[in-house]
């Protein structure tokens, strides 16, 4: 594991920019991606539309996302709608190349036909998909993806992607699965906040109730697992 600390959530995002450009150029074909949501990738997409808007060969990308929201792609909620909003709306980005879960869908259905996208789209390592790269935040509360604490057992699933339901406001969400996370060639653990402090100084430290938190279980056989924090989330283990 590579732990990288950063001044802040804006040099998180250049850090992570100036990554993934890298490997899009390193990349001879085609690279699959999976995305989260929240405020940290908000702030790398914000950053790659301006400073990257024509430098990168965005036709070699493939969009999908570790975890969506059960709302239509039109919902503020939606973490596809977010991603439109803060990169692909400001790039010529193929269409075709855009995989959204359909939040729109019966959970439990959209469950089944996004893990055969990925089944169908990614190549396959012990016969289980493999992203080239999966972004992963981390909650207050350690979830990551949209796997939750209370439901942690989702984490072992033998399916590709399951429905999540988050702890407080009850909300569907799809998200991908341990398997699929940890079969990634590489992992970027982006965390940002003081409110990730406390978690992140547990599971560093495998103290407190670190086995817990599903964002223990990040542990890609590849090895290739960046974590990527700010200041403020890293201050319990400097
Ligand atoms: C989501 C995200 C979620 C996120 C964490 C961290 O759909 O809400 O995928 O798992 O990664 O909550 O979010 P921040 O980047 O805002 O800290």
């Amino acid at each position: 594991m590579k732990l990288n600390i950063l001044a802040n959530k804006q040099e998180v995002a250049v850090a992570f920019s100036e990554y993934l450009k890298e490997k899009i150029e390193a990349s001879k074909g085609a690279l699959h991606v999976a995305l989260s949501g929240g405020s940290t990738p908000k702030a790398i997409f914000d950053y790659m539309a301006e400073n990257y808007k024509t430098s990168i060969e965005w036709n070699k990308l493939h969009l999908y996302w570790g975890d969506e929201r059960c709302v239509l792609p039109t919902n503020a909620e939606s973490n596809y709608k977010m991603t439109v909003d803060h990169l692909l709306s400001k790039i010529d980005f193929p269409e075709a190349n855009i995989h959204r879960v359909h939040g729109e869908n019966t959970p439990a259905d959209e469950a089944v036909a996004y893990g055969e996208v990925l089944d169908k789209n990614l190549g396959k390592v012990n016969d289980i998909p493999q992203f080239d790269i999966v972004i992963l935040g981390m909650g207050d509360d350690g979830h990551t993806a949209s796997i939750f604490p209370h439901e942690i057992n989702l984490w072992e699933s033998a399916n590709n992607c399951e429905v999540a339901v988050h702890p407080e406001s009850g909300q569907k969400r799809i998200t991908i699965t341990g398997k699929i996370i940890n079969n990634a060639k590489e992992v970027a653990f982006l965390i940002t906040g003081a409110g990730k402090a406390p978690k992140v100084k547990e599971i560093i430290n495998k103290v407190g109730d670190y086995t817990s938190y599903p964002a223990t279980l990040v542990a890609p056989t590849s090895e290739n697992l960046l974590w990527l924090l700010d200041k403020d989330a890293a201050k319990g283990i400097q």
